[in-house]
């Protein structure tokens, strides 16, 4: 038995694959086209060892998947490529066409053609694992209920109306085909890897280098945290117990506005890594607002409660601890990140 995971070289990803392999022997087969956010060095300690089989390769191209289904015959896929930076979809939204909506419709495609010609229990166990975001449900206002799976989508940015769009496709495979899928749809997540492009590494990185932390407009947007593992947790609660067809909400019952984050972060790195040159909140500058800015999102987790038993294991006190000492613990990986060094290391291995 194994287990297809796509974009598995990303932020969650290569954190699902390390995670997975800590708690059990089944076999992983790591399916990502390496761009920009996929570094393969985030499973450098997976080196040698024979349950992790990486291939570099295209979710779009089918001719790959379908040879990977064949060969390896996993239980389950789970899906996390996607291009994911909401700001990147604004300057560039054609890349979020072609991966998260092209590609998801390509791997279903696949995954339908694969599960079709399984019998018995093969065909029974067999899983497609979506993994999606609370973006696709807008922007709350401030006295709004947090967002349930029932509350309709409203996707607001290219990236999130990709991702909605993508998640209505496995929809439409359960109800037409019968896919055997599941989907989540999880908040802001944080922790080790984490590409420092993002609102939590960048504002890290950003403050060791003495480097200005950029906020967005005033502030006061509102985003539900939880750290990595947690969301690793909930998406092997689902794909284990999760009803066919259903969609899970995952997060950390942590609402924070983005001053709040920037604040704690500085606090913690004043307190661990103190700068001659004053708090680092010093630093922080406030710049032009992202366009179409969501104002809030908050996330409803109760139905992974109250059906799997799920909840978070860190609080964000917690979790946003383990995290900055895990930026300061790994100069190393943010230097190689930020120098693109660790995009010779991709040509090295993978040619090009
Ligand atoms: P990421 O950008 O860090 O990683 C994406 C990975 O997908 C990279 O390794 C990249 O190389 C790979 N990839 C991109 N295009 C590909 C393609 N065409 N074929 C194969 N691989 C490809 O993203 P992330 O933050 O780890 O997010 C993973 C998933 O979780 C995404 O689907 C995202 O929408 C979802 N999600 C993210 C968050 C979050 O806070 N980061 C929250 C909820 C849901
Ligand atoms: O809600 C889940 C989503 O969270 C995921 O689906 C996305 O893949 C993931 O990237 C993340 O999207 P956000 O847009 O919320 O994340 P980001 O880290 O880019 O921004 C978080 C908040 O911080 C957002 O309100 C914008 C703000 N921000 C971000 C950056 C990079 C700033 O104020 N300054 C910044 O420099």
């Amino acid at each position: 038995m194994s287990i297809l995971v796509t974009g598995g070289a990303g932020f969650i990803g290569s954190n699902f694959v390390l995670d997975w392999l800590r708690q059990s022997d089944e076999p992983v087969v790591n399916l990502d086209v390496l761009t920009y956010a996929g570094n393969p060095e985030n499973l450098a300690s997976l080196d040698g060892d024979a349950r992790h089989v990486f291939v570099k390769g295209d979710i779009c191209d089918r001719a790959l998947i379908d040879r990977l289904l064949a060969e390896h015959r996993p239980r389950a896929i789970v899906h996390f490529a996607a291009e994911s930076h909401v700001d990147r979809s604004i300057s560039g939204p054609g890349a979020f066409m072609r991966t998260n909506v092209e590609g998801t419709f390509n791997l279903l495609e696949a995954a339908r053609a694969y599960w079709s010609q399984l019998a018995g229990e093969e065909k029974a166990s067999f899983r497609f694992h979506h993994v999606s975001t609370d973006e696709v449900y807008g922007s709350l206002q401030a006295q709004d209920p947090p967002f349930a799976e029932t509350n309709p989508y409203e996707p607001n940015s290219p990236y999130s109306a990709s991702k909605a769009a993508s998640d209505h496709l496995v929809r439409a495979w359960h109800h037409t085909y019968g896919l055997p899928v599941v989907t989540t749809n999880c908040s802001n997540n944080y922790g080790p890897y984490h590409f420092p492009e993002k609102l939590i590494p960048l504002m890290i990185v950003n403050a060791l280098a003495g480097k200005p932390l950029p906020v967005y407009g005033d502030g006061q947007q509102i985003r539900d945290w939880l750290y990595v593992t947690d969301h690793c947790s909930g998406i092997r609660a689902v794909l284990a117990g999760g009803r066919l067809g259903e969609t899970y909400n995952i997060g950390g019952w942590n609402e924070k506005a983005n001053i709040d984050i920037v604040e704690t972060v500085c606090a913690l790195l004043d307190e661990l890594r103190p700068d001659p040159a004053g708090p680092y909140s010093r630093l922080i500058s406030y710049v032009k607002d992202r366009p179409g800015h969501d104002r809030r999102y908050a996330i409803d987790a109760r139905k992974i409660e109250r059906e799997l038993g799920w909840r978070p294991a860190e609080t964000f006190e917690t979790g946003i601890r383990k995290t900055v000492q895990w930026y300061l613990d790994h100069p190393d990986w943010v230097a190689r990140v930020q120098s693109g060094a660790y995009r010779d290391w991709v040509s090295q291995q993978y040619g090009g």
